[in-house]
């Protein structure tokens, strides 16, 4: 039999065995899934604690590893690594091609390698499959590749893994037949997509289109706040309309590793096809702008007050976390107000139900005598277990971020807006 067909039947009866490289809020989720459809399955990870949840988790068919060794034994491998940008926000790919290149040592006949990493149009074919290929095997017959890129939402209960529609393409017709029979088995609708490229570009647009249309409203936002219009009030009553408008909601930055990531990889690689994107180039401005009229305000409210008198000012955070319901810190606009607040001299410290430790920080309780010793409160994540009437009680200035005080009057309330 040839290995097609191998494989196909191993998915068909659940004989194959699946690997995960990157057990982190991807991989995990992915393992668990496959595991469950009765798949035999490994994660591994470098974080002895990811392997560490996974094991204690004792889910039948799963198990975690540091060690790669099991890899030989698997018939498809998930990557699941991060694919984060650098400080200058160019793309840091050297994690997913030291994967690959792993991969690529226990590459088999019969193996399926399936992209789930998010990465620019042209990376699986440009990148990862010169490096699969140093195998000597033939892509397409002897192993397959796949791009299938991850949509879940961490902390979104309505949309989970197995309700999200799964984009899959593959290098060839053997590759997308069998990671559309694979993720079908575990995902109610598979979307079959005509290339690599086009998948790996679809989960750019996603993003993009989110950044795009935040940076619309952080800009248009700094418009009403001059015309003392409440933007808040224009975004709901634009939501009421039934068809065309989506809403979106101004900030103190878009964060994640995702939409503001997958924006940065899409520049890079239009600037290496000569092509300037100023659309989202000029979101990606207004986004890097966002954190420092967060300062402004907030330096504005501790010169008339503390600063004057050369007291150092103690700030409190509300929420590190890039958005609510998450632990999840990556590119947080909150991370870099507090760096920014620190360089001006400012003492910070956070409130985080979700983040115990930062930066060496950790989490401070919220009472009345720790927030009676602060100058400033900065609600920057608009988390839904924060006692905020406790805030506002606390008399201290409060910059609400993310109109979460929606509906309570106080003169201690600051909005960006
Ligand atoms: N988090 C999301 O909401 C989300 C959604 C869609 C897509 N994605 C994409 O999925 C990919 C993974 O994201 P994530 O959020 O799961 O990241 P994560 O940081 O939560 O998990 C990645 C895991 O990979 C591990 N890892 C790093 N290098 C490794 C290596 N060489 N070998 C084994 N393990 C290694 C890390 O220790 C970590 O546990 C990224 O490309 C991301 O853009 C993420």
């Amino acid at each position: 039999m040839d290995q097609f067909s191998i494989l196909s039947n191993k998915i068909h009866t659940t004989k194959a065995t699946v690997g995960v490289i990157g057990t982190g809020y991807v991989g995990s989720s992915v393992a668990k899934e496959t595991a469950s459809a009765g798949y035999q399955t490994f994660g591994f990870d470098l974080d002895k604690k990811k392997v560490a949840e996974i094991n204690n988790l004792k889910i039948k068919n799963l198990s975690a590893h540091i060690k790669k060794d099991l890899l030989v034994d698997c018939d498809i491998i998930c990557i699941c690594v991060p694919t984060p940008i650098y400080k200058d926000h160019s793309p840091n790919l050297k994690i997913l091609k030291n994967t690959i290149q792993q991969v690529s040592n226990y590459l088999k006949k019969g193996m399926m390698v399936v992209i789930e990493s998010s990465v620019a149009p042209g990376t699986t074919r440009g990148l990862i499959l010169p490096i699969l290929q140093q195998s000597k095997l033939t892509a397409g017959k002897d192993f397959f590749l796949s791009f299938s890129p991850e949509r879940i939402d961490p902390g979104n209960k309505k949309f989970t893994m197995k309700n999200i529609p799964k984009i899959v393409s593959g290098l060839d017709e053997n590759s997308l037949k069998l990671v559309i029979q694979f993720y079908s088995i575990f995902i109610e609708k598979v979307v079959q997509i005509s290339s690599l490229e086009a998948a790996e570009m679809t989960k750019v647009l996603e993003n993009v289109f989110r950044f795009v249309n935040i940076s619309l409203i952080n800009e248009i936002a700094d418009y009403t706040r001059k015309l003392g219009i409440n933007i808040w009030e224009v975004i709901e009553a634009a939501s009421t309309k039934p068809y065309g408008f989506l809403p979106h909601y101004p900030g103190p930055g878009i964060g994640g590793d995702c939409i503001p990531v997958l924006s940065y990889y899409l520049l890079d690689s239009a600037k290496r096809n000569n092509t300037l994107l100023r659309m989202v180039n000029a979101a990606a401005k207004i986004n890097e702008m966002q954190p420092k009229k967060v300062i402004d305000l907030a330096l504005k409210i501790l010169n008339g007050k503390t600063r004057k008198n050369n007291v150092k000012s103690e700030v409190l955070l509300i929420g590190v976390a890039y958005k609510p319901g998450v632990a999840d810190l990556r590119e947080s606009a909150t991370l870099k107000i507090w760096d920014m607040l620190e360089k001006q001299g400012i003492s910070v410290s956070y409130h985080d139900p979700y983040v115990s430790h930062v930066n060496g920080f950790s989490s401070k309780s919220l009472d009345p005598k720790n927030l009676a010793s602060k100058d400033l409160i900065i609600i920057t994540t608009a988390h839904s277990n924060i006692p905020y009437q406790m805030l506002v009680d606390s008399k201290k200035p409060l910059i609400d971020t993310r109109n979460t005080l929606q509906g309570i009057t106080s003169t201690n309330i600051f909005q960006l807006l």
